[in-house]
């Protein structure tokens, strides 16, 4: 943090990725009203992020984090929200029973709408339009009047994370997330997926060891860590003017917060070292993230552990790693020697999505589901070479039986993008890629702990 750190101080910085808006008036309103809005988190559930992924740095819990690439006005609904969760208990049960840890629940929703976009322009038969930036900034038909950055989405933006939230923490507390309703996770659709016996046959042991737990006195009625789980908020924070309205003092430690969602990530287009979006990263205390892809230079990496965790916080840092399949082998060692060399203690999570983008003759963006699993593969296999804890995954998904991802035991063909290919931005894994990737994961993370106890117990 600089010693001149504030909420706005990105503003002196230069800034990348954020839309020039016609009407800055309008703009300082929005702002405004949004500097007046309730905290949608509070800070003390933002420490108990990073407690927990303190938990993750030492080995002992996983880090699961994923949802939409971008959240949608037109998909805000109660469906759309319980799917997502529900394949996200399904991922995070399948995580926990393979690796016999804790998994930190981290979803990219309920604030994840901004978008970097390689091009400030599309162009469509000879019309050239500014693109999409995410509903938070401006609409995706192709008009000029829809492309227009437009400051009052920011409210609508907000109100959309509330509900969201809302409706997720209930989930959550209420009674959804209780484990002796682990066959009730599964979506109609998922029930004839090839993904879906490996999970109905881990539902089954759940069960049992319930009835068990029951005989023994112990019921999802009278223990709370049966019947709850703990679920956290994160997207990319890239939109700084929103994020500065609704960054907040704490009152019992008097340090700033984001309070827009537990967890903030910087992508990988935003994460210049002297740049506006690691300053104002800088001087917010949440857990933080940024991502890693085959650009990121070894001495930047350095500058920018030294600015975002200059106290070596354990929890505070997570690093995303996205190179794509093919290339884990290039990047991630000389970035894992950087990370040792600083004493830096930084969970390592695999986004094997944005690496993995490619556009099929008809034009569809798409990732091949076995390009995702042979970066899952390379992750792990590079860690255990190295010595170092493989924390966490970070995917694109949803609860919906979308096809915009290829492969997978369902066997989603080029031809079949067409049918439901739903996405905002980049293409999601439906559920049953979703599955069948964590149950890939869970092998892993058993594998790696089974050779830790052969090696004769040392950790
Ligand atoms: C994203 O996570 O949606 C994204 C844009 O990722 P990256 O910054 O890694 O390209
Ligand atoms: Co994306």
């Amino acid at each position: 943090m600089t010693e001149t750190w504030t909420p706005k101080s990105w503003r002196d910085k230069p800034v990348s990725q954020v839309p020039t808006y016609p009407d800055p008036e309008a703009l300082g309103r929005a702002e405004g009203q949004l500097a007046t809005f309730p905290p949608l988190v509070f800070a003390g559930e933002a420490r108990d992020l990073t407690a927990r992924l303190a938990d993750v740095v030492r080995g002992e819990a996983f880090l699961l984090q994923g949802g939409d690439c971008a959240e949608s006005f037109a998909e805000h609904g109660a469906d759309h929200i319980r799917d997502f969760f529900r394949v996200f208990l399904q991922m995070a049960i399948v995580l926990t029973h393979g690796s016999t840890k804790q998994v930190v629940k981290v979803g990219r929703v309920a604030g994840q709408f901004a978008k970097p976009r390689s091009a400030d322009t599309e162009m469509v038969e000879g019309v050239e339009l500014p693109s999409y930036r995410g509903d938070i900034i401006n609409d995706i038909a192709f008009t000029p009047e829809a492309r227009q950055p437009n400051p009052d989405r920011m409210l609508d933006a907000y109100r959309q994370s509330a509900a969201t939230l809302n409706l997720l923490r209930a989930f959550a507390t209420g009674g959804f997330a209780n484990l002796a309703r682990v066959h009730e996770w599964t979506i109609e659709f998922l029930k004839t997926s090839h993904a879906y016996p490996a999970y109905e046959d881990l539902a089954k042991k759940i069960d049992d060891a319930i009835t068990f737990m029951r005989a023994l006195g112990l019921t999802p009625e009278n223990t709370p860590q049966l019947r709850e789980t703990r679920f956290f908020t994160s997207h990319e924070a890239l939109l700084l003017g929103y994020e500065e309205a609704l960054t907040r003092r704490d009152s019992i430690t008097n340090d700033w917060y984001a309070t827009s969602g537990h967890m903030l990530w910087i992508g990988d287009r935003t994460r210049q070292p002297d740049g506006a979006h690691v300053e104002y990263f800088s001087g917010v205390k949440n857990p933080i993230g940024f991502k890693c892809g085959p650009s990121l230079r070894t001495d930047d990496l350095k500058r920018l552990l030294d600015k975002l965790n200059p106290g070596r916080e354990p929890g505070r840092l997570t690093l995303i790693t996205r190179f794509g399949a093919g290339k884990v082998r290039d990047h991630l060692p000389r970035l894992i020697e950087a990370v040792k060399a600083e004493e830096q203690p930084v969970i390592w999570c695999c986004d094997p999505m944005h690496g993995n983008t490619v556009k099929t003759g008809s034009g569809y963006k798409t990732r091949p589901f076995e390009y995702v699993l042979s970066e899952v593969e390379d992750f792990f296999a590079v860690h255990r070479d190295m010595g170092t804890y493989a924390g966490g995954i970070h995917v694109e998904m949803t609860g919906s039986d979308v096809t915009e991802c290829t492969g997978g035991v369902s066997a989603v063909t080029e031809s079949d993008l067409s049918n439901r290919y739903d996405t905002r931005c980049d293409p999601r894994l439906n559920a049953s890629q979703a599955l069948e990737l964590s149950f890939l994961v869970a092998s892993r993370i058993a594998e790696d702990a089974g050779r830790g106890k052969a090696k004769g117990g040392q950790d």
